[in-house]
């Protein structure tokens, strides 16, 4: 997959040359930030992960994103477990860039890139994210890619040492979105 504008963030699968990348992932808590470093975990995984499916499955993904001249600046995952639904009406999806990438707009405009693929290339109704209560910049991105704030659920995440609040975002096909 290859997808986006000329000038702006792309996604594209993850190639061998990626997983650097990935293994900066699973080694460096600054590279998923506060909110989402889970603690260390196997790098191997990530090689097999890749010669296995290359991170993609009919209701599951991880693509990189890159910027305009196609360095990996982070990455989006998408998943459809049904979870007491049929599966794929309803899509979680999730993304993180490399600290140096953040803060210019690539985090919104890539989650736009990713709703649009999902809207595009799956029968997604629904497209769902949760996030920290205190991510803000995350919860900024969703709302600018046209996400409704749906709820708050408290206590609901452990990380640094403390319990914190998640908060509850979803976007449906048929809701107005802003131009990607
Ligand atoms: C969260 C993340 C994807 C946002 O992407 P980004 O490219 O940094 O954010 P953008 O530049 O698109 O900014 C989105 C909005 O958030 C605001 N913002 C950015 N950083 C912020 C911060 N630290 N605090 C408050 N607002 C912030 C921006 O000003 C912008 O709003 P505006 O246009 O009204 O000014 C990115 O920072 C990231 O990957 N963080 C680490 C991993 C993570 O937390 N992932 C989310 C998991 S749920």
């Amino acid at each position: 997959m290859g997808c986006g504008v000329s000038d702006g963030p792309a996604l594209r699968a993850l190639r061998e040359d990626d997983l650097p990348f990935l293994e900066r992932l699973s080694t460096d808590p600054d590279a998923l930030g506060p909110f989402e470093w889970p603690g260390f975990t196997d790098v191997r995984r990530n090689r097999r992960r890749w010669e296995e499916d290359g991170y993609i499955t009919p209701t599951s993904g991880m693509v990189a994103v890159t910027d305009a001249e196609d360095t990996v600046v982070g990455m989006v995952v998408w998943k459809s477990e049904g979870r007491g639904v049929p599966t794929g009406v309803t899509y979680e999806i999730g993304i993180a860039l490399l600290p140096e990438h953040r803060g210019r707009g690539l985090g919104t405009k890539a989650q736009q890139l990713l709703i649009d693929y999902l809207f595009d290339h799956t029968t997604a109704n629904r497209v769902e994210a949760t996030t920290n209560g205190e991510n803000y910049a995350e919860q900024r991105a969703l709302e600018k890619a046209g996400f409704t704030r749906e709820g708050l659920m408290r206590g609901r995440s452990f990380i640094g040492g403390r319990y914190h609040d998640t908060i509850m975002y979803g976007l449906l096909r048929a809701d107005a979105r802003p131009e990607s």
